[in-house]
């Protein structure tokens, strides 16, 4: 079996030239046989600047010709419903950045696409790839911390005018960093503020299937040059406290807590930090935030070599609590998240 995948990639505007092609020569798992964009000069330029040997303007002519054993899709949610479904159809699995869909009918159309055609997509949670988070998830696992019980989420970034599209775009990446750190949502309730043009918050009150409570802060009231996040999780006898996916601090009993997977961790009393010592290309950000590490992952799925994360499934679930906030901002009431259609 070969120990590269040919792989495909559609979309070629400002957030997949800037953050995810330029992973690609990093990934040595990742053989990118060709580029779509709809604007050929787009196609063109990524195909040249990131080593595709074509480039192409319309996907189905890209899929008959280049033939990818998967492909990547970074457009608007839109785009990655119809294009996300072509391939599906055509049993190729897809990685697609968030959202999956506008709506949740779309997310879980892709869901269901992608199960009667037996092959599987991923979403670009790279959340859940970001070192720290990742840490924090594997300390989670050793059981020191016990069940959650719980977790505060807070994410501050510029301007929005409607409450959807500021869930959709950013609040996504936090609900789904919360479902990977302390599991499914059972009910929540929103309320939500639109102080002035351009500045709105959500603050969401749930319950934890593990019996946990949360709270959700999502705001606009931020800027876009350094956006705001946080999340403070509690367990029993100690907690941690997470800084932008970049940052962990674990406030535990025990004196060591992980392994790291090859990251250095330091720090002999109750509190520890990754380490910031990550030179060279690795210090842009890209490995940091968990582009590269999205990418990868998905590459070594479509190759069989590990099962793939931040499914189509946890796109669906993350827009299902979208739309439950957004039920109780319009109705004023509380949402059982498993009810919502
Ligand atoms: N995860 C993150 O950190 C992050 C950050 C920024 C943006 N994003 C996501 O990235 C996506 C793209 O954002 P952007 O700012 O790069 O948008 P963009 O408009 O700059 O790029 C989208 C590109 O897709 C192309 N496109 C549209 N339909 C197509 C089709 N059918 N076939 C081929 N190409 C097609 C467009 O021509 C355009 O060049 C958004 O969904 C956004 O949510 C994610």
């Amino acid at each position: 079996m070969s120990d590269t995948a040919r792989l495909a990639f559609a979309g070629a505007g400002n957030h997949s030239t800037q953050a995810l092609y330029p992973c690609i020569a990093q990934i040595p798992e990742f053989d990118l046989v060709a580029v779509c964009d709809l604007d050929a000069a787009k196609a063109e330029s990524a195909a040249r600047r990131f080593g595709a040997p074509k480039a192409y303007t319309d996907v189905a002519a890209m899929l008959d010709e280049a033939q990818p054993a998967g492909v990547c899709l970074c457009g608007m949610p839109d785009m990655h419903h119809a294009v996300g479904l072509e391939c599906l159809r055509r049993g190729i699995p897809v990685w697609m950045e968030k959202p999956p869909a506008w709506d949740l009918a779309g997310a879980v159309e892709l869901v269901e696409t992608a199960e009667a055609a037996g092959t599987w997509g991923m979403v670009g949670f790279m959340k859940r790839f970001a070192q720290a988070n990742a840490i924090a998830r594997e300390y989670l696992d050793s059981g020191e911390l016990g069940p959650v019980s719980s977790i505060t989420l807070m994410h501050g970034a510029g301007r929005y005018n409607e409450f959807r599209r500021m869930l959709l775009f950013n609040g996504i990446h936090m609900i789904d960093l919360g479902r990977f750190l302390a599991g499914e949502w059972v009910t929540l309730h929103a309320f939500g503020a639109q102080t002035s043009a351009g500045t709105q918050a959500i603050s969401v009150s749930f319950t934890l299937e593990c019996g946990g409570v949360g709270q959700l802060n999502i705001n606009s009231a931020h800027t876009w040059q350094d956006t705001f996040e946080q999340v403070y999780l509690t367990g029993s006898g100690g907690g941690l406290h997470l800084e932008s996916g970049r940052d962990l601090e674990v406030i535990s009993q025990k004196r060591r807590f992980a392994e790291g997977r090859g990251l250095e961790t330091f720090g002999w009393s109750s509190r520890y930090t990754t380490s910031h010592n990550l030179s060279g290309w690795f210090s842009s950000g890209h490995h940091t935030k968990g582009y590269w590490g999205e990418l990868r992952h998905f590459a070594r799925a479509v190759l069989g070599q590990v099962e793939p994360v931040a499914t189509l499934e946890d796109g669906a679930r993350d827009m299902r609590i979208i739309e439950g906030i957004l039920q109780s901002l319009e109705t004023g009431r509380s949402v059982v998240v498993a009810d919502v259609r």
